[in-house]
C-alpha cells in the first residue's frame, strides 16, 4: 500500500505553525494565511442561530432556495440570465474544484502562479499539471493567447490532454486581476480547443475598483464559476462554496451531484440557511462587504507601497488580501538556494511568515513571496472605517495593524541588512 503525500496543504501548514509559534510565547508577524479577518454579520449569525434545529440530511446539490439566491445573486452581479446555470452548493468551494477535476477526466492547465491547492488536488486524482506562463504589468495579469496555445500544442505533443483551464482572479497569489482583453482571448483559446473553463472567482467581490468580473460573460457555455462565502464575509469557517455550470453541461452537473453524493453528502443545514440570508442583497450585508473590501485595499496597497519604497519589487494589488512582492533586488548579500529557503531565513531571524513562490508553481530558484495582508483586528477595523472614514483609518494603521506594520518594518532591517 501507498500512502499518497502525508502534509497538509503550505497555507494551513503555516498557520498551524504560527499557532505553534505563538504558544511559545513568540512573537510573530504573520503573512502566510489568507484568513479574512473582519467578524460573521450579526445578520447571518442570527439566521444560523435560528436554523441549529435543522438536523436532518438536505439535498445533495443544496435547497433549492439557495440556489435561487446564489444565480440571482451572481445575475445581479455579472447580467447573466439566472436560468442558464445549475447550482451547486458543497463545504467550501475546495471541494467543488476537486470534484470538477474528478468529474472532468483529462489535464489541467493551469497560469503560473496559481493557488497552492489546484496543483496537488490534480495530483490526488493521479492527472497532470499544464503549467502556462503569465505575466503581470499595471495592468493587471495577462495569459498571453500565444503562450496558451503553445503550451496546449506541446503538452499534446506530449501525450498529454489538456481539457480544462482554471483561472482565478483577483487572484492567489498575486493580489492583481485578469484584464478584460485576456479573458476574451482566453475564452476564444478554450472555445478553439474545446477546453473547459473553470473560474475560480472566490476574490470576486474583493476588486478594489468595485467591477466583478466574470468568465461567465466572455464564454457562457463553457465557463463554471466557483465562489462561495470564504473570502467577501469572512466566513471561511461556516465552509459554503457555490459553483455554477452552464445549462449546456447536464452530464457534468450530474456527475458533480454525484461525486457530492458519495463524498460530503450535503452542506450542514443550518449554514445553508444562512447562506441563503447572504447572497439576497441585504443593504446590511453589501454596506459590510463594501466596507471590507475598503480596508482590504488599504491594508495591501499600503504593503505594496511600503515595500516598493525599500526597493522591493511588488505590484499594485487590485484586488483580494495579498501581495506578490519579488524579493530578487534586495538580496544583495545572502544567496537563497530557494524561495523556500527565502522563507524559511524570514521566519528564523524576523519572525516573518510568508508563503514561498514555489508553493504556488513559480521555480524554486524564483524569490517570490506571498504575503497576505490580515493579520489584524477586523472588528477594530471595522469600528474605526465607520467612526473615522478611510483617509483617517489610512493613517491609523500602525496602531490598527502593529503586526502588519511590524511585519513591514522587519521586511525593511532585512532589506537594509541582506
Ligand atoms: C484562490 C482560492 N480558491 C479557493 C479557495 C477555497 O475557498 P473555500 O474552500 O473556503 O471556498 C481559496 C481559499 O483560500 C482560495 O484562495
Amino acid at each position: 500500500m501507498t500512502i499518497i503525500t502525508p502534509h497538509l496543504s503550505p497555507t494551513l501548514a503555516a498557520n498551524e505553525k504560527v499557532l505553534q509559534l505563538r504558544a511559545q510565547g513568540r512573537q510573530i508577524f504573520h503573512m502566510g494565511f489568507g484568513q479574512a479577518p473582519f467578524p460573521a454579520h450579526p445578520r447571518l449569525v442570527e439566521v444560523l442561530q435560528r436554523h441549529a434545529t435543522v438536523k436532518d440530511y438536505l439535498p445533495v446539490a443544496g435547497i433549492p432556495a439557495l440556489h435561487d439566491a446564489v444565480v440571482n445573486h451572481q445575475a445581479r452581479l455579472t447580467g447573466i440570465n439566472p436560468e442558464d446555470y445549475h447550482v451547486i452548493v458543497a463545504p467550501g468551494s475546495k471541494l467543488i474544484l476537486f470534484a470538477l477535476q474528478m468529474a472532468m477526466s483529462g489535464d489541467i492547465m493551469l497560469p503560473v502562479p496559481s493557488w497552492v491547492s489546484y496543483a496537488p488536488q490534480a495530483s490526488l486524482l493521479s492527472q497532470n499539471v499544464v503549467p502556462v506562463p503569465t505575466s503581470i504589468s499595471a495592468d493587471g495579469l495577462t495569459l498571453d493567447p500565444d503562450k496558451l496555445q503553445h503550451a496546449y500544442d506541446s503538452a499534446k505533443q506530449q501525450g498529454l490532454k489538456p481539457t480544462k483551464l482554471l483561472i482565478n482572479f483577483p487572484g492567489n497569489p498575486t493580489g492583481v486581476t485578469i484584464t478584460d482583453d485576456a479573458l476574451t482571448q482566453t475564452a476564444e483559446f478554450c472555445r478553439r480547443n474545446s477546453v473547459t473553463l473553470i473560474s475560480d472567482e472566490i476574490y470576486g467581490r474583493l476588486s478594489f475598483d468595485r467591477q466583478y468580473r466574470t468568465a461567465s460573460t466572455h464564454f457562457p457555455e463553457g465557463a463554471i464559476v466557483t465562489s462561495g462565502l470564504s473570502k467577501h464575509l469572512s466566513l471561511g469557517g461556516w465552509r459554503l462554496g457555490i459553483g455554477l455550470v452552464p445549462k449546456a453541461m447536464t452530464e457534468l452537473i450530474t456527475s458533480l451531484n454525484h461525486i457530492a453524493s458519495e463524498t460530503w453528502s450535503c452542506v450542514s443545514a443550518p449554514v445553508q440557511y444562512a447562506a441563503v440570508e447572504a447572497y439576497q442583497g441585504h443593504a446590511d450585508v453589501e454596506e459590510f462587504v463594501e466596507q471590507s473590501v475598503t480596508i482590504h485595499e488599504i491594508v495591501n496597497t499600503y504593503i505594496a507601497q511600503r515595500l516598493n519604497a525599500m526597493g522591493i519589487a511588488c505590484p499594485t494589488p487590485q484586488g483580494a488580501f495579498y501581495t506578490w512582492p519579488d524579493m530578487q533586488n534586495s538580496i544583495k548579500t545572502h544567496t537563497f538556494s530557494s524561495s523556500t529557503a527565502l522563507a524559511d531565513y524570514l521566519l528564523e531571524r524576523h519572525a516573518i511568515v510568508t508563503l514561498p513562490g514555489s508553493a504556488f508553481g513559480e521555480t524554486d530558484a524564483s524569490c517570490r513571496l506571498r504575503l497576505s495582508g490580515c493579520d489584524y483586528d477586523g472588528q477594530a477595523a471595522l469600528e474605526l472605517l465607520r467612526q473615522v472614514g478611510r483617509n483617517e483609518l489610512a493613517q491609523q494603521l500602525p496602531t490598527l495593524a502593529p503586526n502588519v506594520c511590524g511585519a513591514l518594518d522587519a521586511f525593511e532591517q532585512f532589506a537594509r541588512e541582506s
